[in-house]
């Protein structure tokens, strides 16, 4: 085999006395120039298994670290373990000299020449703002597709040079490198920005790179573990395709894998007002309100979500009439199910009143009633009017093509790894509950051959005259 296996970087120190050798392979190289000649802030590396990701994390640093003298990164990794064998351990061995440098309570590396390296973990997201406002030139979040985008977004106002340091190296650019593989709670936001490439606003293409390594990129290792290769063929074919090939459109954890945008998504149709109308809303103010508007044809049972409603930080009586103002009048909403904590009890300190936040939303045009809300039997449900039916030659449910933030968030659900039948719980997960919600109201609705309860009748009554509630 006539191929570069690796490009070795001396670099001469005089700190450990010796020329310190950096070895990258030709992909790790390819990365590293990212960073080091194009000044890219924010680079993705990997997204396959066993890419070389974690030892290229460690060199990049390394190199950064003793080349600019007094500068600082921060290798991030999940939990502690993590940290410690994949790193912190590493770098004794790789970097023998780092051994007399480390020291143990802070987890920090301190340099002869005045640099450093933070080894932190993150295990919750909360945990991220304790590293708020620290300064480092150098972030590698490894792994990073275990992580919510939030923490991305709250380390980068943490990626910044002190104006001594750019005087001092005018060409050294802070640099954010991420890896990681498909699967896991932030497989969404890293292949939406690295992978997909779509971007929000605020968010400058120019400044993301993704760099793709698989294990094929790795031939050091292949070469000393040829059966490291075959396992992964071996895995299933869904795991195989993310892990081995980098596929990002197979999502390993995914709850509802048979989502697919040509059969889910479809063009908005007209819905006869005799359709049944319903909303389902999961209520969030730090977290987003979500509302779905549900029809459903009753002669041939398909079901159409054909509005949403998402906001955060929207409080309770705005939303509600928010949700009102969306509602056309002639579209006879029999009900609107939500989660059951709109009905915690809240006391208001002026009047000493209790009252709940079922009590606001009611009382500013939005009628709400209790969801069921057993979370397996209404994601089974939810799967069930997802699955592809062959009579139909459609899924019964379906969703506008205006909504494509439901089919996402959905698509972006999770498996719960200690109860493979849920959903995991995290950020994100709002739509989710409330389809959850909205699906459970038909299918109970179907169950009881559709009669409607006293509620819905009177729901149906004032939504039939709405300017009364509206001015409520
Ligand atoms: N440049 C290199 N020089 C020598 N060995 C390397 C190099 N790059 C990677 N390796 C070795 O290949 C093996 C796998 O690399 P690494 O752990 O970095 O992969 P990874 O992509 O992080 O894997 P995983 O997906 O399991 O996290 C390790 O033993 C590592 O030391
Ligand atoms: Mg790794």
């Amino acid at each position: 085999m006539n191929r570069i296996l690796a490009l070795v970087l001396i670099l001469t120190q005089s700190s450990i006395m010796q020329d310190l050798r950096i070895t990258y392979q030709p992909k790790q190289m390819e990365a590293r120039r990212v960073v080091q000649d194009e000044g890219i802030p924010y680079e993705f590396y990997g997204g396959a298994k066993g890419g070389g990701k974690s030892k290229y994390t460690r060199n990049i640093e390394m190199e950064r670290r003793l080349r600019y003298a007094g500068t600082s990164g921060v290798i991030i990794r999940k939990t502690f373990p993590e940290l410690m064998s994949n790193h912190v351990r590493k770098f004794w061995t790789e970097f023998p000299f780092t051994y007399d440098w480390y020291n143990k309570s802070e987890k920090t590396i301190y340099y002869p020449n005045g640099s450093v390296t933070d080894f932190r973990y993150l295990k919750k997201t909360t945990d991220v703002y304790n590293y708020q406002g620290i300064e480092y030139d150098d972030i590698s979040m490894d792994e990073a597709t275990q992580h919510e985008e939030e923490v991305f977004k709250i380390l980068k106002t943490s990626l910044r040079q002190a104006p001594e340091i750019i005087d001092r190296y005018p060409d050294f650019r802070p640099s954010f490198r991420l890896t990681g593989n498909p699967g896991g709670i932030g497989h969404a936001w890293v292949k939406r920005i690295f992978v997909d490439r779509d971007f929000k606003q605020g968010e400058h293409p120019e400044d993301y790179r993704f760099i793709q390594a698989r294990v094929d990129d790795n031939p050091i290792f292949l070469r000393a573990n040829p059966q490291y290769k075959r396992n992964l063929e071996d895995l299933p074919e869904e795991l195989r395709k993310a892990y081995l090939e980098g596929d990002w459109n197979i999502f390993a954890g995914q709850y509802f894998k048979k989502l697919r945008r040509e059969k889910h998504l479809v063009p908005p149709i007209r819905i006869p007002d005799d359709w049944m109308h319903w909303r389902s809303l999961d209520w969030g103010y730090g977290h987003p309100s979500v509302v779905l508007w549900w029809a459903a044809n009753p002669n041939t049972g398909d079901i159409f979500i054909y509005r949403y409603y998402k906001e955060k930080e929207v409080v309770a009586s705005k939303m509600a009439r928010r949700v009102a103002e969306l509602t056309n009048s002639d579209e006879n909403i029999l009900t609107t199910v939500a989660g059951h904590d709109c009905w915690a009890k809240i006391t208001s300190d002026d009047t000493r009143t209790e009252r709940t936040l079922a009590d606001i939303i009611n009382n500013n045009g939005l009628p709400i009633e209790k969801a069921i809300i057993d979370r397996i039997s209404g994601w089974m449900n939810l799967r069930e009017l997802l699955e592809w039916d062959e009579k139909r030659k459609a899924p019964q449910l379906k969703i506008f093509d205006t909504c494509e933030e439901v089919y996402t968030d959905l698509a972006c659900l999770v498996h719960d790894e200690k109860h493979p039948e849920d959903v995991l719980k995290m950020d994100g997960d709002d739509t989710g509950d409330s389809a959850r919600y909205g699906g459970m109201y038909h299918s109970e609705a179907r169950k009881e051959g559709h009669q409607m309860t006293e509620i819905e009748q009177y729901i149906n009554e004032i939504t039939s005259d709405k300017e009364d509630w509206d001015t409520y």
